[in-house]
């Protein structure tokens, strides 16, 4: 049987386009059916071509003897065949010359491997003698560090937090203090987090790590170094940097040879710190960044609620030192292009391999890092149904808790996910959108949960409290809060959760300068919510992927939703009987689109917070994409009376333990 020299070509031609989809634009999970049979098919398919007219000259017997090859050309001549060379190896195009035909192989082959190499990374590379530290929950008065160490041939192990207060100059060795011992076991990957406790508010300090009996372990080389919060109970405002982002994954578009990088965090890395040649401790870190400060002042965008406020008047603007990085999940692919199953060591790995990117190190040596969960690092569109046996939770949440979770602020219940937590006057809700969320294909609509009674319970708690306590309030969730993304959001996302988020919803409109942080869709997207008119406006930003796939053409976000809420407009008009009033009803969209941007594999967002005038609190938004400004926010909050600023009791405040410092006074040493 003789087949068109054209089967294979198709075949072929099919196979490099998945195997371009697959490696540079979405990691489809069918890709890994898909390219192996496209790749087979190919190869088995050219078997049964008729063998092509020879190529090579000195095969004078066959009745149709192509050109020979060697024959001299004519230069022109020689180019317009090196382009047909080109077409014909880019689209397997059949060929007399056999050179050619094994380059189709050669080709397809380097694919296939190419896509063995990005599947299958992980398990070649399993990375289990990462050794990482980090900073988690940063309170006024603590820390929390994770540490891995792991030490083979035992099956457990100590290390020694070894701590002093950040000083520029400071002599090396000098003042050095024991802190808490952390215990690392086999059992439990050899990570553990532990409390760095007894510190003072808006100080820096830095520590290492080391043995039992005080030898300096190699790593980290040089002490991490780390801030406090301030005080939120000083009656002053704050001015600070965060960023937030969500979704990553190694190496995505695929790159040969560079299966540990994570371009998002390299790009972030150089974001926050641009003049980074030795490590710039955060301390110190309040630096000038031209490139940012201009562009801000180019792209400046509006929205009518909350109020605008106008643009810097100055060119130059000294930005404050971020102070963490909030991740909404997706931190690991479980699942994605491949799920390697459900136990322990499957979850666990994928973590290591996290920790042990250099481009990941560059951020959390540097960042405290917060995290929530998503679906993918459990599995797809996962829903928990309050019941932590639901397969895969019970091995996903044992790895979740041990690299990420166990550093996050503690939740106000035990074993808890969600949790908050406030820079100064600006606090935080992070929700657990997954482990409570119930069946949103069985069950009533009515009855359906999001986050189950007792998470609910604790946000509307927080919200009380927070209203008149915090200036800005920012509530965080892994999956999106509007309805207006279509497909799979309308389910996995709030929209699927309609009663519990219309509630939810009218409680954060009673609360001034509520904003909302989602991530998920692998695009960016800041969204208006208008309430009933006496309302607070509320706006949520959702921004993903930190680094992995975007869709390309393919668009789900609706510019409004179909729900309106009406206004009235009241005017005076003048008629003959005099001025009048006049009251106009009209109706606006409950849920609107301020900005869209779909593309990009490199996203985040950087918000300025300063609430240092507490009559005008503002908001700055930076999104970022692929490393450069793509839009501009300023949001002016409303002016909140905090009550309990004034509180009695608070700390030695800042600027007397600045005083006593810079006299060489130590008020630690006297309380
Ligand atoms: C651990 O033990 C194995 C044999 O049991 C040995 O080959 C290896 O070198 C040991 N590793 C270390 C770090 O001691
Ligand atoms: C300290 O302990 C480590 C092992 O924990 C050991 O290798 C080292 O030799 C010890 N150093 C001293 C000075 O005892
Ligand atoms: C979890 O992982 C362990 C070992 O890694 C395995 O024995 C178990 O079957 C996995 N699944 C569950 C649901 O515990
Ligand atoms: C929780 O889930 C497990 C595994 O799916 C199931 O066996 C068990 O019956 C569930 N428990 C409840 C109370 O629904
Ligand atoms: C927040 O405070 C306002 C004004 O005091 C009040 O009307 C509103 O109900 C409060 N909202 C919540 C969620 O406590």
């Amino acid at each position: 049987m003789a087949l068109s020299p054209y089967v294979p070509t198709a075949f072929s031609s099919l196979f490099r386009f998945f195997a371009f989809i697959f490696l540079r634009v979405i990691p489809v999970r069918l890709g890994k059916t898909a390219l192996p049979v496209l790749y087979f098919v190919t190869l088995i398919s050219s078997c049964f071509v008729t063998p092509p007219t020879p190529a090579v000259q000195n095969h004078p017997t066959k009745t149709e003897p192509a050109k020979p090859e060697t024959e001299t050309k004519p230069l022109h001549h020689e180019r317009s065949q090196s382009v047909d060379v080109w077409t014909t190896v880019l689209f397997s195009l059949p060929s007399t010359s056999r050179s050619i035909r094994i380059t189709h192989l050669v080709v397809n082959t380097l694919l296939l491997f190419a896509a063995v190499d990005f599947v299958a990374h992980p398990f070649f590379d399993p990375a289990t003698d990462v050794v990482f530290t980090r900073v988690g929950a940063v309170y006024p008065d603590s820390v929390k560090i994770v540490v891995r160490y792991p030490e083979f041939n035992s099956t457990e192990s100590h290390v020694k937090i070894v701590w002093r207060e950040y000083k520029e100059m400071a002599a090396l060795e000098e003042g050095w203090r024991d802190g808490p011992v952390v215990k690392l076991t086999e059992a439990n990957d050899w990570v553990n987090t532990i409390g760095l406790h007894s510190l003072w508010p808006s100080t820096a300090y830095e520590y290492r790590l080391s043995s039992l009996n005080r030898t300096v372990l190699p790593y980290p080389p040089t002490p991490i170094s780390f801030r406090t919060f301030p005080d939120p109970r000083l009656p002053t405002g704050t001015h600070f940097r965060f960023v937030v982002s969500s979704c990553v994954s190694p190496n995505f578009p695929y790159v040969p040879f560079q299966s540990r990088r994570i371009k998002g965090f390299d790009l972030l890395a150089h974001y926050l710190w641009p003049m980074r040649g030795k490590i710039v401790p955060p301390a110190m870190d309040g630096s000038f960044n031209p490139e940012v400060s201009q562009s801000s002042l180019a792209n400046l965008d509006s929205t009518p609620t909350p109020t605008i406020a106008s643009a810097p008047s100055t060119a130059v603007v000294t930005l404050p030192p971020p102070e963490f990085l909030l991740f909404l999940g997706d931190f690991i692919y479980a699942d994605v292009p491949f799920y390697f199953g459900d136990d322990k060591e499957a979850y666990r790995r994928l973590y290591r391999r996290n920790y042990q990117s250099q481009s990941f190190r560059k951020i959390y040596e540097h960042l405290p890092v917060f995290h929530t969960y998503d679906d993918h690092e459990i599995i797809n569109n996962f829903q928990g149904l309050a019941n932590d046996s639901t397969p895969p939770f019970p091995n996903a949440s044992d790895a979740f808790k041990l690299y990420n979770a166990d550093g996050n602020y503690e939740s106000t219940k035990k074993d808890q996910y969600y949790y908050h937590f406030r820079y100064g006057d600006v606090a935080f809700f992070v929700m657990d959108t997954r482990r409570y969320r119930s069946n949103v294909f069985d069950d009533d609509v009515h009855s359906r949960t999001m986050l189950g009674d007792q998470q609910l319970s604790a946000l509307y708690d927080w919200l009380g409290k927070v209203n008149t306590t915090a200036t800005f309030k920012f509530v965080v969730s892994s999956v999106p809060f509007t309805s207006l993304w279509g497909y799979d959001a309308q389910t996995d996302a709030w929209p699927g959760y309609a009663d519990e988020k219309a509630v939810l919803l009218k409680a954060l409109h009673s609360v001034p300068n509520v904003i909302i942080l989602s991530g998920d869709r692998h695009e960016f997207a800041a969204i208006e919510f208008n309430g009933d008119e006496d309302d607070n406006g509320i706006l949520e930003f959702s921004t993903s992927p930190m680094s992995m796939f975007y869709v390309p053409f393919f668009r789900t976000l609706k510019k409004t939703s179909d729900a309106m809420v009406s206004r009235v407009k009241t005017e005076v008009v003048s008629t003959d009987d005099g001025d009048e009033v006049v009251n106009t009803k009209y109706e606006i969209p409950q849920e609107k689109v301020l900005r869209y941007i779909a593309s990009g594999n490199y996203k985040w967002s950087a918000f300025e917070v300063d609430t240092r005038d507490l009559e005008k609190p503002t908001l700055k938004l930076e999104v970022m994409i692929d490393g450069s400004a793509a839009y501009h926010l300023m949001i002016a909050g409303k002016p909140v009376k905090l009550y309990s600023s004034t509180a009695l009791g608070t700390l030695v405040p800042q600027s007397f333990n600045k005083m006593f410092h810079k006299i060489g006074l130590r008020p630690s040493k006297w309380f």
